[in-house]
């Protein structure tokens, strides 16, 4: 399966590449895109041994001066300290204004060296070519990049969209099955917020999983709904924001847990639950859809509640969540499995109630 898909941005377009086998045809896609000169792969110690010859191979194969970078894999690696790291490669590299730099791994290594390509000498050109579910379906997509300080998770960071984004779906073979289980939370999300028949198939799907073969269709309809959704909103003044179904629980999770205890797309799961909940208390969605919500996760071997995190470090968390304003945190909502509505205030004491309700 090819698929070319675009995210429409006016002069800030690019295309989206999906298919198997992809990795080979990156240098070519980047002469497409007018790139030029050298170039920085940042990649982290699990993809690299997989992945990066041949994207470096593919890269040199196609007139392109590349140098690697390998970095600690995890989301400790999304910091300050790694941000600099890359700022002292690019220049031991004479990375100039018309460099760019590529993403090779997941979101962690996505986010992180789209904003160093954000920041470095105001803003090179960068290439996406994510090796995860979640990157796949999400992160890679929409120029969101940025990186972790200890006040809170992304809480620095740019909008800075990429030149394209190269999708190798055999890059997936590889990927753990905790890893897959935690890409395909998102890939719920975006059936609770916009596709009702997507989140009918991932029911039927769940029965098989972690068998679930052919995932191309599944992650090109996600591409599709994120490009449609980046294209009226890319810098989130507001339906942007239903894309953070469930974050705003799940960045506190990941906060006060400590990064990197939960997945991302595990506490994305938990989050979507809360947010379910609270759904059910102030919108319209049933009980029977908020089940049928924790369901679809739990058998797709996602976390559906949380042992142990006390609601006062959860709720200092949420303070510092970029949505948050004033303190009081903004929601994204389900009407019904297929639609939200986003910046819905929640009563203080139902934010402590349904926690308590999903603490197990
Ligand atoms: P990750 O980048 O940490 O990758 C997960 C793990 O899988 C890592 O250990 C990595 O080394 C390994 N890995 C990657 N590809 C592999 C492969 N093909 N085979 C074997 N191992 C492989 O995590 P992630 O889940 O991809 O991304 C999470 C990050 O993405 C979080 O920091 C989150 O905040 C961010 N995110 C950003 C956006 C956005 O719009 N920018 C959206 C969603 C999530
Ligand atoms: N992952 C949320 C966004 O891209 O807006």
């Amino acid at each position: 399966m090819k698929r070319d898909i675009t995210v429409d941005l006016g002069d800030r377009s690019y295309p989206i590449h999906i298919g198997s086998g992809n990795l080979d045809s990156l240098g070519t896609a980047c002469k497409a895109a007018g790139l030029k000169g050298r170039c920085l792969i940042v990649t982290d110690e699990n993809v690299a041994p997989l992945y990066a010859d041949r994207a470096f191979q593919s890269l040199e194969k196609a007139g392109f001066t590349p140098v690697l970078e390998t970095l600690p894999a995890g989301e400790p690696t999304k910091s300050q300290a790694q941000l600099l790291n890359l700022y002292s490669k690019a220049a031991a590299h004479g990375l100039d204004r018309h460099s760019f730099m590529v993403a090779l791994g997941g979101g962690v290594i996505g986010d992180l060296t789209g904003f160093a390509a954000a920041s470095w000498l105001r803003g090179i050109r960068f290439v996406q070519v994510p090796t995860t579910l979640l990157a796949m379906v999400d992160s890679s997509v929409g120029g969101k990049t940025g990186i972790n300080i200890p006040a809170g998770k992304n809480l620095v960071g740019a909008f800075h969209q990429p030149s394209l984004v190269m999708l190798d779906l055999n890059t997936l073979k590889t990927l753990p099955p905790r890893e897959l289980a935690a890409g395909m939370a998102e890939v719920v999300k975006y059936g609770v917020i916009w596709d009702e028949e997507l989140f009918r198939a991932l029911e039927k799907a769940a029965a098989k999983f972690p068998d679930i073969g052919d995932l191309s269709e599944i992650v090109a309809r996600c591409c599709e709904i994120k490009a449609e959704v980046v294209r009226q909103d890319e810098r989130e003044g507001g339906l942007r924001s239903i894309l953070n179904f469930g974050h705003t629980a799940a960045h506190a999770i990941e906060n006060a847990a400590g990064y990197g205890r939960y997945l991302h797309g595990e506490a994305v799961a938990i989050g979507m639950v809360y947010a379910a909940h609270l759904s059910v208390a102030l919108k319209e969605l049933s009980v029977e859809e908020s089940a049928r919500i924790e369901k679809l996760l739990a058998g797709l071997s996602l976390p559906v509640g949380v042992p142990e995190l006390a609601w006062k470090d959860i709720r200092a968390a949420m303070a510092v969540d970029k949505k948050t304003v004033g303190g009081l945190p903004k929601f994204v909502l389900a009407d019904r499995i297929g639609h939200v509505e986003f910046g819905c205030e929640v009563p203080e004491k139902l934010l402590e109630e349904v926690w308590n309700g999903i603490s197990q």
